[in-house]
């Protein structure tokens, strides 16, 4: 069971003279045996500092690391049966290919018909059979990235670290190393642990996705159920692209129904009756300043609709309309809002034009501006 435990993890780096800088406070999480778990946020918000305390490359300043339930703080690197691939490849470029590769397997001396079999299955899983000869500088980015997880795959490790190995690539060699990546979480049935900034490679690579902020953890859940469901505002606002759209106002009560005034110029732009969800959710803040928080694609140009629904219904002004192909994204004015609304492309949009917007009140959230959590 390759399950690997942080209990309570923190580290402080020394800082000059103010004494120290805490990159990672106190987090726990668990990896559970051949997840795929993604860790994603900001720069500087303690990612790699986490991996490399887990992989034994960073001491650790507080609390414990465990791989198959051992606690691994004072186990060398290669004794913890992990494998990482790094942003930069790491590759030895007076080493050929093959010998990249072999490289720690001789260092653990196995024997030569051992390491050549490794070798070799790992270059046919990658399909690099044909470049074992080669120096790294001979080689593309992907493959030099495809030799870097062959070096990581030959070790057959338990758990395998992964820190943004794609961002040296152009656009589309990232979109297709993707995929190959997790073609290779299938096949390998391991424990994948994967740092990067890039929200679309957590959405999509991840079984699970750990969401960091100034080294604390912000939430852990699966892709779609961190898109649905953001626990705060941090994490609403940072998966999901373009963003979530907030709209800061106050709960007040209409017709005995609590409804979510916005603030703007000209009084009030909005005023939106919230629907019994929302209505539960807001209990406790009537009266009180709240965030509603909509995504763009759940703001709909009703503009020419039949049946619209008046009472959610409001005027905005176009400020630029960007055509991308299946969808048309919109930014849009109200007032002193600004927001971002996402439609399909079947019409023609002009800067200035105004149009009426409907939002889909059962994809809304409602925030606490104090603490930025999610009313529940
Ligand atoms: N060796 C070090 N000495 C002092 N501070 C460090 C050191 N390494 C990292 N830090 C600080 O620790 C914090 C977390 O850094 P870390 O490299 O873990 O961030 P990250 O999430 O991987 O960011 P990025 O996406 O830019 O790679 C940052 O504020 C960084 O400046
Ligand atoms: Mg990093």
């Amino acid at each position: 069971m390759a399950e690997v435990i942080l209990q309570e993890l923190a580290k402080d780096y020394p800082d000059g003279k103010k004494g120290s800088v805490r990159a990672v406070n106190n987090i726990s999480l668990t990896i559970q045996d051949r997840e795929f778990m993604v860790l994603v946020g900001p720069s500087g918000c303690g990612k790699s500092t986490s991996l490399r305390m887990i992989a034994g490359l960073e001491e650790i300043s507080h609390g414990t690391v465990s791989i198959e339930g051992k606690t691994v703080n004072d186990v060398l690197p290669k004794d913890r049966k992990i494998a990482m691939v790094f942003q930069n490849y790491a590759l030895y470029p007076h080493m050929t290919v093959y010998d990249n590769m072999a490289f720690g397997l001789k260092l653990m001396k196995c024997p030569k018909a051992e390491i050549k079999e490794r070798v070799g299955d790992a270059a046919a899983i990658l399909g690099i059979e044909d470049l074992l000869e080669r120096k790294p500088k001979a080689l593309s980015g992907g493959q030099r990235q495809r030799v870097a997880v062959g070096r990581a795959i030959v070790r057959k490790p338990k758990v395998f670290l992964f820190d943004e190995p794609l961002s040296n690539l152009d656009a589309k060699m990232r979109v297709s190393m993707r995929t190959e990546i997790s073609k290779l979480h299938s096949r390998l049935n391991s424990t994948m642990i994967y740092v990067t900034h890039d929200q679309v490679e957590a959405m999509t690579m991840g079984d699970r996705i750990t969401v960091m902020k100034d080294g604390n953890i912000m939430q852990v859940a699966e892709p779609l159920e961190l898109y649905n469901n953001p626990e705060n505002m941090f994490v609403a606002g940072f998966i999901g692209s373009p963003p979530m759209n907030f709209f800061h106002g106050s709960i007040q009560t209409k017709d005995n129904r609590p409804a979510f005034h916005g603030t703007g110029v000209n009084g009030n732009v909005l005023n939106l009756p919230l629907d019994d969800r929302l209505s539960e959710q807001c209990q406790q803040h009537i009266g009180r300043e709240v965030v509603f928080g909509i995504r763009p694609e759940d703001i709909h140009d009703t503009t020419n609709l039949a049946d619209q629904n008046a009472e959610l219904s409001f005027e905005a002004t176009v400020e630029v309309a960007e055509p991308m192909g299946a969808e048309t994204i919109l930014y849009l004015v109200a007032g002193e809002n600004s927001f971002i609304s996402k439609v399909a492309s079947g019409r023609h949009y002009e800067v200035g034009q105004k149009l009426t917007l409907g939002f889909d009140l059962k994809k809304a959230h409602l925030f606490d501006p104090e603490t930025e959590a999610v009313l529940k």
